[in-house]
């Protein structure tokens, strides 16, 4: 038989923000396993992932710093692509989509399905920033959701209430640029109709037949992946626009498309077959071979990716007509952190790269804990003390305690040599016939895409083998029979043999430290099962420990580091709506010295300032009298906003208004300059 060949991809992470543990879990680490796994068994594989670095999650993200998109993408695409190498996934080629082989690569894309006819031209009307000369990505625009009144929707979805908007429904909209209100304005764009895809698509995605034909196995996908696929085509496929109006992006290829790019989730899918491009050569392979004939397409993505996957990619590569369609879309479900989501904004993560930093060597500990609670069937919850226990009450007292007695004892009995197998005993021979049924139980389950069981299978062979020796015993045993022993430790050296074949798609690092401790090493799967894999006589190693129990120490401080996050936001008022930097530069900020002080009559609240602001000296009323006494404050030099409305207050006019901190308690403060500066100076 021959093997099936595969092309597996992970959904392109946005270069818009570090990766977090939800994503490790929900897509990276489980496409990894796979194609380790696959890799083993001699499938002929290509594992292509790389940054999606179009769309307005990156300028958002670009204004928000206030640097370029280019620089945005450049910023985070090295620290993604650097923390996929050090934890050690296996893609075959992290790209970008930002390369010229991509934009060259989606134009052809976009040409070849509008010259079959496949788009629709229409007009319509769209926001429009006319300070800013530009139409408004959805994002862009916020304003109150018609359904639950959040008063800061989005206009592509209601954070509040999960509903899909689109920004003609949102109540009040503003532009996020301006800060005030877009108009309509006409624009054209090309549009995919997808109502006339719907009936394939429901035999595809249910039954995984195209025209009839057998396409993807007959096993069904995943549940979530089918259930929200036909919901979404219940509700009717509508016309989706495949270009924008924006000036990041892919240029759309055609004339009179001034300003105007390709939709990001038009580009980024194909990002895959362009990343397969440079693979191929750079690897001297045809890049079609990935992309046609018989193979199997295979995406693993996070559920908020299901109809970009299994509907619109789907649409885009059928009227494409030369390629093929995925196989399988195993989409995983969200793991929360600490009993809350995930959440850039408030920086409640646990942020991949600064884990490797902190926690170097331990790569491996953090793949087993996120396999262990992935969520593939439902969200799922990471914490420290979770982390901590199946560490240290698992790997560390089960896999790690069983390879070290295998090893040390055979040092010490038979300085480190295989010993030699005598009659088998009942346990012997189930032990044996348990090493061969596991990898093929791993098998299954890892061809069924349910990484969580098949990685606890590979731990149930560690369990055996510690059971194994606890059972027989074979430090009280060698005082009076040690032939016997032999025949034990023969076969907890098996046993760790083959650990170190089946812990390689979950735990790399950890089954090369077993080849190292063994002298053995085996990448084929199909040596796994086998209970004669170490040779009589051949040399073993002394073993290091394993695994490094996780101190408490480690879990307080990290509960702590988030504990801190909810307290400060307890304490103070949240993040406030994000403004841009033309707001920011509208407000005049200067250092002011306070030349006189006085109280005002009948409100013993308020002292009336004059202050000389380097341009003048004027009269500013402040609210610090129970903070401040006249005396105290004439000559401290202070922040003053110079150019807010003048109010008049308690009858005197205050021109501008002196900048205070303020704690949880209510006390002020003047925020004075650290060095010796004049008045007039200005503050940026
Ligand atoms: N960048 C998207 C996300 O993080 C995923 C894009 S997957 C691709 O949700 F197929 F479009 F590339
Ligand atoms: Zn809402």
């Amino acid at each position: 038989m021959t093997k099936a060949k595969y092309t597996v991809t992970a959904a392109l992470p946005y270069a818009n923000g570090p990766l977090h543990l939800g994503h490790v879990a929900g897509v990276y680490l489980p496409a990894d396993i796979f194609v380790r796994f696959l890799r083993m068994n001699d499938h002929d594989v290509a594992f292509i992932c790389g940054s999606d670095e179009h769309g307005a999650a990156i300028t958002l993200r670009a204004k928000k710093e206030g640097i370029t998109p280019k620089e945005i993408v450049d910023k985070y695409n090295s620290i993604i692509s650097k923390a996929f190498t050090d934890f050690d996934i296996s893609f075959d080629i992290f790209h970008r989509t930002s390369s010229e082989i991509h934009h060259k690569t989606s134009q052809d894309f976009f040409l070849k399905l509008y010259e079959k006819g496949k788009f629709t031209e229409e007009t319509s009307e769209q926001y429009y920033d006319e300070e800013y000369d530009q139409f408004l990505a959805d994002r862009y625009i916020t304003g109150e959701c018609p359904k639950c009144q959040n008063p800061s929707a989005y206009g592509d979805q209601c954070e509040k209430c999960g509903s899909d908007l689109s920004p003609t429904e949102l109540i009040n909209p503003t532009s996020t640029l301006s800060g005030k209100a877009p108009v309509l304005r006409t624009t054209s764009h090309w549009y995919l109709p997808m109502a006339n895809h719907e009936d394939w698509l429901r035999e595809w995605i249910k039954e995984g037949k195209l025209d009839g034909i057998q396409q993807h196995d007959p096993k069904p996908w995943r549940n979530q992946v089918i259930g929200q696929c036909m919901s979404w085509i219940d509700g009717g496929l509508h016309s989706r626009a495949m270009t924008r109006d924006l000036d990041w992006g892919v240029k759309v290829p055609l004339p009179n498309a001034e300003g105007k790019v390709l939709y990001v989730w038009l580009d980024a899918p194909i990002g895959y077959i362009s990343a397969t491009k440079q693979y191929a050569i750079d690897n001297n392979k045809n890049w079609e071979d990935y992309w046609t004939g018989d193979r199997k397409l295979i995406h693993f993505i996070g559920k908020d990716n299901i109809v970009f996957h299994a509907v619109i990619f789907p649409i885009l590569l059928k009227d494409h007509g030369d390629l093929i369609l995925p196989d399988n879309v195993p989409a995983y479900e969200f793991l929360n952190l600490e009993g809350d989501k995930f959440s850039t904004s408030r920086n409640w993560a646990v942020w991949l790269h600064e884990y490797l930093e902190a926690y170097p060597g331990r790569e491996d500990e953090l793949k087993y804990v996120l396999t262990s609670i992935a969520p593939e069937t439902k969200d799922s919850e990471f914490t420290w003390k979770e982390y901590q226990t199946r560490i240290n009450s698992e790997l560390a007292d089960i896999l790690g305690n069983f390879v070290n007695r295998a090893l040390v004892l055979t040092q010490k009995y038979y300085e480190g040599k295989v010993p030699e197998r005598g009659e088998l005993t009942e346990e012997d021979q189930l032990v044996l016939a348990e090493i061969n049924e596991i990898p093929k139980r791993i098998s299954k389950l890892v061809y069924a895409y349910k990484l969580r069981d098949a990685q606890a299978e590979a731990m149930n062979l560690a369990r055996l083998g510690n059971k194994y020796l606890a059972d027989q015993e074979p430090w009280k045993v060698v005082k009076i029979d040690p032939k016997r022993v032999e025949t034990v430790m023969n076969i907890a050296l098996q046993i760790t043999a083959n650990l170190s074949i089946v812990l390689q798609p979950f735990l790399p690092a950890t089954a090369s430290k077993l080849s190292n401790f063994l002298n053995f090493k085996s990448t084929n799967w199909e040596n796994a099962g086998n209970g004669d894999l170490m040779k009589v006589g051949n040399q073993t190693n002394t073993p290091e420990i394993l695994f490094q129990k996780i101190e408490d120490t480690i879990v307080e401080a990290e509960v702590n580091k988030l504990k801190n996050i909810e307290a400060m936001e307890s304490i103070f008022d949240a993040q406030k709506e994000e403004v841009t930097f033309d707001d920011f530069t509208k407000m005049d900020i200067r250092l002011g010295t306070i030349l006189e002080a006085e109280k005002v009559e009948k409100a013993d609240k308020l002292l009336k300032l004059l202050v000389d602001t380097g341009l003048d000296k004027r009269t500013i009323v402040s609210g610090i009298a129970a903070h401040y006494s006249p005396e105290e404050i004439i000559g401290k030099t202070v922040q003053v906003l110079m150019n807010l409305a003048p109010r008049k207050i308690k009858g005197i006019e205050s021109k501008g208004m002196i900048l205070m901190a303020e704690d949880a308690e209510g006390k002020l403060s003047f925020m004075s300059p650290e060095k010796e500066f004049e008045a007039g100076c200005g503050i940026h």
